[in-house]
């Protein structure tokens, strides 16, 4: 295989090639780190969001969805300190008018960590050691200032003034209906509500391809324990994001963990792990698991001034529950599958091929199904079978160019099984199935071909694996 940064490049140039993402407004000259995902791309990231959707809120009787609003009222941010807290430490090239990330310039040029240092700090180390501007090379830089992450947006006029915010992070809605979920959903600690949705941030140096993006989807859930529980929760929510890692086929060597020392936590948690990924472009947090304690649902009712508690059965007393917070990047989800699935392979004949081995529930698509020649019948009679197999999900009817091609692209998209109609068809209504991992080929009659791909490929219902683990989990936790 190719280094790493090769392997990244080829990624890329894979992804726009044959269509999983493309970099967005390219007839304007492009835009800063925006991507625009393909039809593969847009496959992808929809089968990772119904699988976490099913494993996390359909399989789990305990936690319940919602769908808030981007533009939530102004007051929130205040409440959950993102307007006085959300900052990244910024350094300004007074030649070009180019921002960096203060701490990123420390830890490249130097390999210092500096987070935990002051502004004032990380303003005289880069005075004193010369560090200097990647697009300038020189050292005409300001002093570190704080940049808050959040962007703004004007509103037509209210009577609490214009300014409102894209939300940066999905948590905050689910904590704003806390009491509305208790009420209509007659819960009881421990209970989670999740989210799946957008998110923005004025990232200061976005990059790596969709690692880390201006706008982002996040799939996010806020788990309401009794304080007392909490560790016990935290240690359940763990295994079940690592049990997720496995389950969308992330080998387990490529994922590690990190906890944050108290410099490196966000304003709002008790302790957090990151989930981090072996990327080409170093090891970084694909996932956060936090201990948020009850931060924001006491700062939402001093704020509110509404009361956002539950009724505990056991004690009979009213409290506000702690939260444990399992976080998901979609993109980042995204893009550690892209980076797991890239293959190159020598074939027997001595020629090379790309192949993208995702596990078939996540593949963008199933089945292909061609016809050898588009002539004598053959073209109708794959759309009789693209018809029948599209019971498994987005499947493609591939007609043009000769069939090693089609073969060729079908790897680099990743469908683990194609299917293959010719003269023999027309004859005894049997095709052939191509196998995308092993590029073995077999005769299957029509009649059995649900029964064969069901068995061979799309038979696994991912998520019991998960509630499997958490049922046993819990009784584990319980006899302790
Ligand atoms: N509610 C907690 C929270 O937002 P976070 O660690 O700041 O925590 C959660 O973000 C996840 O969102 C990260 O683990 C990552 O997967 C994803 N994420 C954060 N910033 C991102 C960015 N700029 N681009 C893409 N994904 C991002």
């Amino acid at each position: 295989m190719t280094n790493s940064s090769d392997k990244m490049d080829k990624i890329v140039a894979l992804c726009k090639r044959r269509g999983f993402a493309y970099p967005g407004s390219l007839i304007y000259g492009g835009f800063a780190n925006s991507y625009t995902y393909g039809p593969y791309g847009v496959e992808l990231k929809r089968n990772i969001t119904d699988l976490w959707w099913k494993t996390f809120v359909r399989d789990m009787p305990d936690v319940f969805g919602i769908d808030g609003d981007i533009i939530l009222h102004p007051k929130t941010w205040e409440a959950s300190g993102h307007l006085e807290q959300f900052n990244d430490p910024m350094v300004e090239d007074r030649d070009t008018g180019h921002r960096f990330r203060a701490d990123h310039l420390i830890e490249d040029q130097l390999g210092i960590d500096a987070e935990g240092m002051s502004l004032e700090e990380m303003t005289k180390l880069i005075r004193d050691k010369g560090v200097t501007s990647p697009t300038s090379g020189k050292t005409n830089l300001s002093e570190v200032k704080q940049f808050n992450q959040m962007f703004s947006t004007e509103m037509a006029k209210t009577s609490e003034g214009s300014k409102a915010y894209l939300r940066p992070e999905t948590a905050q809605a689910m904590f704003l209906e806390f009491k509305n979920i208790v009420d209509t959903q007659r819960c009881k600690l421990p209970f989670g509500i999740a989210q799946i949705g957008k998110a923005f941030r004025n990232e200061i140096t976005p990059g790596n391809f969709i690692f880390r993006r201006l706008e982002f989807e996040q799939m996010e859930i806020e788990y309401f324990v009794k304080k007392e529980e909490w560790e016990k929760y935290f240690d359940l929510w763990h295994q079940r994001m690592d049990d997720w890692c496995e389950m969308i086929g992330l080998n387990k060597k490529n994922v590690h963990i990190y906890e944050h020392p108290q410099e490196k936590r966000s304003h709002y948690s008790e302790k957090t792990i990151d989930i981090e990924y072996d990327f080409p472009f170093g090891r970084k947090e694909l996932y956060g698991l936090a201990y948020r304690t009850d931060f924001d649902l006491t700062q939402h009712q001093k704020h509110s001034g509404q009361a956002l508690h539950i009724h505990d059965e056991e004690s009979g007393q009213k409290l506000v529950p702690h939260v444990i917070e399992p976080t998901f990047g979609v993109d980042r989800t995204l893009l550690a599958l892209l980076v797991e699935a890239y293959q190159e392979e020598k074939l027997e004949d001595e020629t090379e091929r790309v192949v993208m081995k995702f596990m078939p529930r996540l593949a963008p698509v199933k089945v292909a199904v061609m016809p050898l020649m588009k002539k004598d019948g053959m073209t109708e009679k794959a759309h009789e079978v693209w018809k029948l197999v599209k019971i498994f999900g987005n499947c493609e009817l591939d007609i043009s160019g000769s069939i090693g091609k089609r073969y060729r692209r079908q790897d680099e998209i990743g469908t683990p099984v194609c299917v293959t109609i010719d003269y023999e068809t027309l004859e005894d209504g049997s095709v052939t199935v191509r196998d995308r991992d092993s590029m073995k080929q077999e005769r299957v009659k029509i009649d059995e071909l649900e029964d064969t791909l069901r068995m061979k490929y799309f038979r696994v219902c991912h998520s019991e694996f998960i509630s499997e683990s958490h049922t046993t989990l819990n009784k584990k936790l319980n006899q302790r």
